[in-house]
């Protein structure tokens, strides 16, 4: 059987699709472009409107140009609107995302494998589903209630797997030839609080830690990432552990949301803008060359020109390095929909495109900054372009292949590419 994965949304949906990939493959399934597959698998997202949208285009899409496709569809958009889904062209199969893990043994029983039903089919290796580095997903689900977010609803409560499972893990992809684990979670600031006993995301990095020093053959050589961190989990023992480990990625990923406290509270997120502002100012300090990135919500109800303008000076003046703007859409469900002071679609479209440019000036001043400094990357996709840990994309000297450390020197930014020059100098 041949089959594709398409996947939308954040870096869980990315682990989910990755463990779909790993079951196919071990059953003997071959990977296909989505014109020329037996059955394809659309992992949904449902943060806003336009991830509903861009969903259902997709697989209207694929059943144009693939019109003997099967097509199986998971993920947020799918567990909350099914019967939509299931409305679509060519759609066999809506999986919501609490049957997720069981989604390729319904393949088994539905489809005809390859020569290696059974499980006898190729491991896993960095590479698959185009990826490099491995999204290990140590948490789902989210209790919070922050009044704009579907999540909840999409997601369930909070799961986390044990210590000794991550371990485990961790130790089974390295042995795969990963080289960078980025550990993520719907709510990974609440890991392990469910588990009996209680763990807390510190331990999990501090057993993370032990696990890299054991596994390294040599210095540096196994990265972990820490995805999307919810500001209030962001102790500061966790931005010592990053400090102090080179076995952590120099990278932070803290939604803010918002610059106005008033909006902060409508949005019922736990911080003020001083306690965050605190947070990545302590980063910064203590990790001069961390990456810290962020996710902004414009348009949300009740937001003013004034809002507007405090957010932009925020952010400019901070020391953010990226941001991902979402304009603000109603979830039916949530909190938000029923608030007043709804903001006109063009308005939140001028408003994100006036955040995004204080975005691209971020990155650009951030990139400028590290102009000369060596950091050791890790290539990726034909081994032309290499990531550092602070979330560099450097282009490098030809010569290498996909998941390779390599040490690199940032050079001058180029007037004709996004990325940066560089050279490879060791
Ligand atoms: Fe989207 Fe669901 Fe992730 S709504 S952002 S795929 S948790």
């Amino acid at each position: 059987m041949k089959y594709s994965v398409i996947t939308f949304g954040c870096r869980v949906n990315q682990a989910d699709s990755l463990g779909f990939e790993e079951s196919l493959l071990a059953r003997g399934a071959t990977v296909a472009p989505p014109e020329d597959a037996d059955v394809v698998i659309v992992n949904t997202c449902s943060v806003t409107s336009s991830a509903d949208q861009g969903a259902r285009q997709t697989i209207r899409r694929i059943a144009r140009t693939n019109p003997t496709a099967r097509i199986v569809v998971t993920g947020c958009y799918a567990t909350r609107r099914p019967d939509e889904v299931a409305a679509l062209p060519n759609v066999i199969r809506v999986v919501p995302n609490q049957e997720k893990d069981r989604l390729a043994g319904y393949l088994t029983t539905a489809e005809r494998f390859g020569d290696g039903d059974g499980g006898c089919g190729a491991a896993i290796e960095p590479g698959v589903a185009g990826r490099t580095a491995f999204t290990l997903r140590v948490q789902t689900g989210c209790d919070e209630r922050c009044s704009y977010c579907i999540i909840p609803s999409t997601r369930g409560l909070p799961r986390s797997l044990p210590l000794e499972t991550i371990a485990a893990e961790i130790a089974r992809v390295a042995a795969a030839g990963f080289k960078e684990i980025a550990l993520t979670g719907v709510h990974l600031g609440s890991y392990g609080s469910d588990l009996t006993p209680r763990a807390s995301l510190r331990d999990l990095l501090a057993s993370v830690t032990a696990e890299a020093e054991s596994l390294r053959s040599r210095p540096r050589d196994l990265l972990f990432r820490i995805s999307s961190l919810e500001p209030m989990d962001c102790s500061p023992e966790i931005v010592q552990l990053v400090a102090e480990h080179d076995c952590f990625a120099p990278h932070f990923h803290l939604p803010l949301q918002h610059a106005s406290d008033r909006l902060l509270r409508a949005m019922r997120r736990p911080y003020t803008i001083a306690q965050y502002s605190a947070l990545v100012d302590d980063i910064r300090t203590r990790i001069p060359h961390a990456a810290i990135g962020s996710d902004i919500i414009v348009g949300f109800p009740g937001e003013t020109e004034e809002d507007v303008v405090q957010l932009l000076a925020y952010l400019e003046a901070s020391p953010l390095t990226h941001l991902h703007v979402f304009p603000y859409s109603d979830r039916p469900g949530t909190e938000a929909t029923s608030m007043a002071g709804k903001v006109p679609g063009d308005l939140v479209r001028d408003r994100a495109r006036r955040v995004r440019e204080v975005s691209t000036r971020l990155s650009a001043r951030f990139r400028a900054n590290q102009t000369g400094r060596v950091f050791r990357a890790l290539t990726i996709d034909d081994g032309s372009v290499a990531v550092t840990g602070n979330y560099l994309k450097l282009r490098i000297a030809p010569g290498h292949v996909r998941n390779q450390w390599v040490d690199v020197k940032v050079g001058e930014p180029t007037l004709t590419s996004t990325q940066l020059s560089s050279w490879v100098i060791g």
